[in-house]
């Protein structure tokens, strides 16, 4: 089993290269299972029915999202009928949508999980409890489990990754849209990554406007954060490799396609 996961798609740059590179990926590494971050693919600020289900009909299986899941006022319309959509699962109890989903592929299920830090962000119930309970929950369907932990700090990542290590059969980083170089598969089985990285503008601040985050770094004045629309592109991803039987990763590889790291198909 392969599973592709492609880092915060990020405004109409983002959006336009998955719908570029996403045939060219499949192509390459011919996945079974593709899952997306989508949780800044409306203009960097959420999601929209519209645009998950463009995800869904380019070939992605699962989206996920992240802190800025409730950006768009009409997700609260749609994300109780999107059945391949997660939003972290450690929001408070009675949080519209749900934080794992289950794919069935010819009689494999494969269990998705996503899951928020909460060093130097918001005060989420605690993930790491929040991820005994829902390990234990998938292990009784299968043993492949994939995560997406959205967290800010390398630390709360690192450790989340050797806490499930054995348990699940990846834990994928997301959030900070700086791709790390740190994909490994960790003693027990779980292929581990601090950071995926952000597919979108590759010449923007993470993603931003980079006058707008200079402006606010030398002057400490409120300013608004446009996506970078102009410009180069760039695509973060990770393949997994995952045995069935046991759920455990047996090859990880990074993905990086921009100016620098051009693609090889
Ligand atoms: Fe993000
Ligand atoms: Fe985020």
């Amino acid at each position: 089993m392969k599973i592709l996961f492609i880092g915060d798609v990020t405004g109409s740059p983002g959006r336009e290269t998955v719908q570029e590179y996403l045939p060219k990926l499949k192509d390459k590494y011919r996945p079974n299972l593709t899952i997306i971050n989508g949780e800044n693919a409306a203009s960097g600020k959420g999601i929209t029915e519209k645009i998950y289900k463009q995800f869904l009909e380019w070939g992605a299986n699962v989206i996920t999202m992240g802190n800025h899941t409730w950006d768009k006022k009409e997700i609260f319309e749609f994300i109780d009928d999107a059945k391949n959509m997660i939003r972290p699962a450690n929001f408070p109890e009675g949080t519209p949508g749900k934080g794992i989903t289950y794919v069935n592929l010819n009689g494999t299920e494969i269990a998705v999980i996503n899951m928020q830090g909460r060093t130097f962000m918001a005060p989420l119930e605690d993930p790491f409890r929040k991820m005994d309970e829902l390990i234990d929950e998938a292990k009784e369907r299968t043993n492949i489990i994939f995560v997406d932990f959205h967290a800010e700090v390398t630390s709360e990542k690192q450790a989340m990754g050797w806490y499930v290590d054995g348990r699940v059969s990846a834990v994928v980083g997301t959030h900070t849209h700086t791709q790390t170089a740190d994909e490994r598969i960790l003693p027990q089985g779980t292929a581990y990554i601090t950071d995926v990285g952000m597919t979108g503008p590759y010449d923007g601040i993470l993603g931003v406007e980079r006058d707008a985050v200079m402006k606010r770094f030398l002057t400490s004045l409120p300013v608004r954060f446009e996506i970078t629309t102009q410009g180069r592109k760039q695509l973060n991803g990770f393949v997994v490799t995952i045995d069935n039987n046991s759920g455990k990763a047996t090859k990880v590889e990074r993905i990086l396609i921009n100016d620098d790291h051009p693609f090889f198909g």
